[in-house]
């Protein structure tokens, strides 16, 4: 697609990364399988390497079919350049081992996804990097945490579960005050409702496994960076790791991906008319959405943000576990499982107490993580009004 025309983000949607003249008038780009990948002569297989990023030289590195989509994802998120990879958690680990070494000091929000802390108590603190986690709502206040060994801050707004909103600029300003790099988990979001690298992101990471893909049948990961240094970086990483993501996948997610920006706005729709419907039951003691007036980080997400996505946090007045069992064992519409982002609802009961370290979480009622899908909202609400009753019989 033509970049120097100045157009819309949903226009860029149906054109980023396809280039039909190429191949034959197709719509959709191919799907190119290799693991082999022949050289010509001695001449040509002298010269072969994964560098620069779209040369064919192995099928681990990907084909045309991945190359393009890569393309279409920077294009959307506003970066330099994107790899894809087999997952969202493989893409958090390879951003963050591209940034870091032995001696380093990090900072993880406390409200990241459970998997990433998981990666910095065990993986990084076995091989001496300092890792410390910092209340997802400082803002420029982080500045007072950053070390001269401070070498990525990593970000996640809103956050996982609680979903509070970070001042992502204002960190961004106090991390490359002092050479830090922000990193930033912003699958909620998908490519399409913040621009990470205007509010100076150094490194955004997807699970292209929820929004892009769209449809819970794939799993995917993109690392996009705002700079060409940046992304060589996270190359070199990505080859040492071995990850890799097939074309058949890649072909969904691009397939996913022209949809996006509809998808996008009916979750926000329906996940906001869902919220307000929360609030206004006496079973709910609160409702953890940005895009609800009264949510402490209502005003950054209206300044950051274009929409909500459809995921989003309830808290239960006090219920024992029969009472929870009861309710969500019954669901007719909303089904249980820890992914998101697909077209269909879905209910996870967790709890954030046993995670948090420098915050916590006190609220005694039970949360209930909610992805609101593509299903009508009336439908939705009636499930859930359901399961509400369903409450008082356990
Ligand atoms: C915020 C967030 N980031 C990353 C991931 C990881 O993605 P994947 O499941 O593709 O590894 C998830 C998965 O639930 C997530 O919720």
């Amino acid at each position: 697609m033509s970049t120097d025309k100045n157009f819309k983000s949903s226009t860029r949607l149906v054109h980023a990364g396809r280039r039909s003249s190429e191949y034959h008038g197709v719509v959709n780009p191919p799907v190119l399988h290799a693991s082999t990948i022949l050289f010509e002569n001695l001449d040509a297989l002298e010269k072969a390497s994964p560098f620069p990023h779209g040369n064919s030289f192995y099928g681990r590195h990907g084909t045309p079919t991945r190359y393009l989509l890569e393309e279409a994802i920077a294009e959307l998120e506003g970066g330099h350049a994107t790899l894809c990879l087999s997952s969202g958690v493989a893409a958090i680990t390879n951003a963050i081992l591209a940034f870091v070494k032995p001696g380093d000091h990090v900072l993880i929000t406390d409200s990241t996804y459970f998997p990433t802390r998981n990666l910095a108590n065990t993986f990084l603190k076995k091989f001496g990097v300092d890792v410390e986690y910092y209340d997802p709502t400082l803002g420029a206040d982080i500045a007072g945490l950053i070390r001269d060994n401070t070498t990525i801050i990593w970000c996640e707004s809103p956050g996982s579960l609680t979903f509070e909103m970070q001042d992502i600029p204002a960190i961004a300003k106090a991390a490359h005050a002092k050479n830090a790099k922000v990193l930033l988990d912003n699958t909620w979001a998908s490519p399409t409702l913040c621009r990470p690298f205007e509010m100076g992101v150094d490194v955004s990471v997807q699970a292209g496994t929820k929004y892009i893909v769209g449809h819970s049948d794939v799993m995917m990961g993109t690392i996009t960076t705002a700079t060409q240094e940046d992304f060589v970086t996270c190359k070199k990483q990505v080859i040492l790791s071995g990850d890799s993501i097939g074309p058949d996948d890649c072909y969904l997610a691009q397939r996913g991906l022209r949809t996006l920006n509809v998808r996008m706005r009916q979750h926000h729709e329906s996940g906001l008319a869902i919220a307000k419907w929360l609030q206004t039951r006496p079973e709910v003691s609160r409702v953890l959405h940005p895009g609800l007036p009264d949510d402490p980080g209502h005003a950054i997400w209206k300044r950051d943000f274009i929409g909500a996505s459809g995921l989003f946090s309830f808290v239960l007045h006090p219920i024992t576990r029969a009472q929870l069992a009861n309710m969500v064992d019954h669901m007719d519409l909303f089904g249980m499982g820890f992914s998101w982002g697909g077209f269909e609802s879905l209910l996870l009961p967790s709890d954030p107490k046993k995670i948090r370290t420098a915050t916590t979480w006190d609220d005694p009622g039970q949360l209930v993580r909610i992805h609101v899908g593509l299903e009508d909202t009336d439908d939705l609400i009636a499930d859930l009004a359901a399961g509400f009753e369903r409450l008082k019989t356990a």
